[in-house]
């Protein structure tokens, strides 16, 4: 059996911070933001719109679209470091919300690979024929753990979710072929110890840059295939370098990577399912096209899927 995604969706919060607005607040400016990580601005979720609300709305744009009922769903999972209590988890919000009555729900931790862990946790569950629809969701508040004093951080970070329906699909297509990581050693890099997240800018990059290029060719050769075989690629949206470096590895031009940095910053484990989103509403992504989905985060942490799109 085949698991791969029925139907895609996602939020973004209407309140949008540019560059210009952190200005304002912190010693930044719009050029060193853009030229150093290719963000623009910014979606931000105002205080009456916590996690659960955003992952429920992507979550029913994503039952739409896959003609899927939420009596249907199976399992629930969903990819945060920014839920709205320790517990219930956010998977339990949104099961009791979209009345998902027969589903399992629980949340998934491994920061911005978090999405992608989620859909391959997810597609062992379909394949040995226990489960038939899993929603899996990626979705953060990171505003409300951002110190916005912070110029190292603060400049990075949005709110936003993406969800995928996932489900059986036909002969060679879906997931193809993936790899899942971990460095706990690296995990002081990269934290939320107190209120805020704190961060080492330069060894996170170097993680990335070198994680992102190598896991992207791993899924590729464990599916026996080749660079040229290669449609799409869409990268965890952490900062245009690292991404273009990924890019590179793959020699794909610039136009077969998902790039939605500008508008909406870093949103962790919500960024690869909105980026997904957003390309296949914008019909870049047809049925057969090999996609590769790729990101890493705090643990640290990475994943990487090699996915046939199509039912
Ligand atoms: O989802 C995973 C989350 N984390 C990441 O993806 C982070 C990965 N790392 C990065 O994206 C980059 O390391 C950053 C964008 C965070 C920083 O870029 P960089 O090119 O590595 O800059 P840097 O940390 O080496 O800092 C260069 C300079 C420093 O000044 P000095 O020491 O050269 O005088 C910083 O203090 O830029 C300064 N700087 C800033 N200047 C203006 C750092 N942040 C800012 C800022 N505005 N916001």
């Amino acid at each position: 059996m085949n698991a791969g995604i029925l139907g895609v969706g996602k939020y973004l919060p209407e309140k949008v911070v540019t560059n210009f607005d952190l200005e304002k607040t912190v010693d930044t400016s719009d050029e060193w933001i853009r030229t150093r990580t290719g963000i623009e601005e910014r979606r931000i979720a105002d205080g009456s719109i916590d996690t659960s609300d955003m992952a429920y709305e992507a979550a029913v744009q994503a039952l739409k679209d896959a003609s899927v009922t939420a009596e249907e769903i199976d399992l629930i999972l969903v990819a945060t470091v920014t839920p709205d209590k320790a517990f219930p988890s956010v998977a339990c919000i949104i099961q009791d919300r979209l009345g998902a009555r027969n589903a399992a729900a629980m949340d998934i931790s491994a920061a911005c690979a978090g999405f992608t862990y989620g859909i391959v946790t997810a597609s062992q569950f379909i394949k040995s024929g226990d489960y038939r629809h899993i929603l899996v969701v990626g979705v953060e508040k990171l505003s409300k753990i951002t110190d916005w004093n912070d110029r190292n951080t603060a400049v990075l970070f949005g709110d936003g979710a993406g969800a995928v329906m996932m489900g059986e699909v036909g002969e060679d297509k879906g997931i193809l072929s993936f790899e899942l990581g971990s460095d706990g050693s690296g995990g002081k890099h990269l934290e939320k110890a107190t209120e805020f997240i704190t961060m080492n800018g330069r060894e996170v990059f170097k993680f990335a840059v070198r994680q992102m290029g190598e896991s992207s060719l791993n899924v590729l050769k464990k599916a026996g295939l080749t660079k040229e075989d290669v449609n799409f690629l869409i990268p965890h949206q952490a900062n245009i370098r690292i991404m273009e470096a990924s890019r590179q590895r793959l020699e794909l031009p610039v136009e077969k990577m998902s790039k939605v940095i500008h508008k909406y910053g870093n949103t962790s484990s919500a960024s690869i399912p909105i980026a997904l989103c957003e390309e296949v509403e914008a019909g870049k992504i047809k049925d057969g096209d090999l996609i590769i989905l790729v990101g890493f985060g705090a643990g640290l942490t990475w994943g990487a899927a090699a996915i046939r799109w199509g039912k």
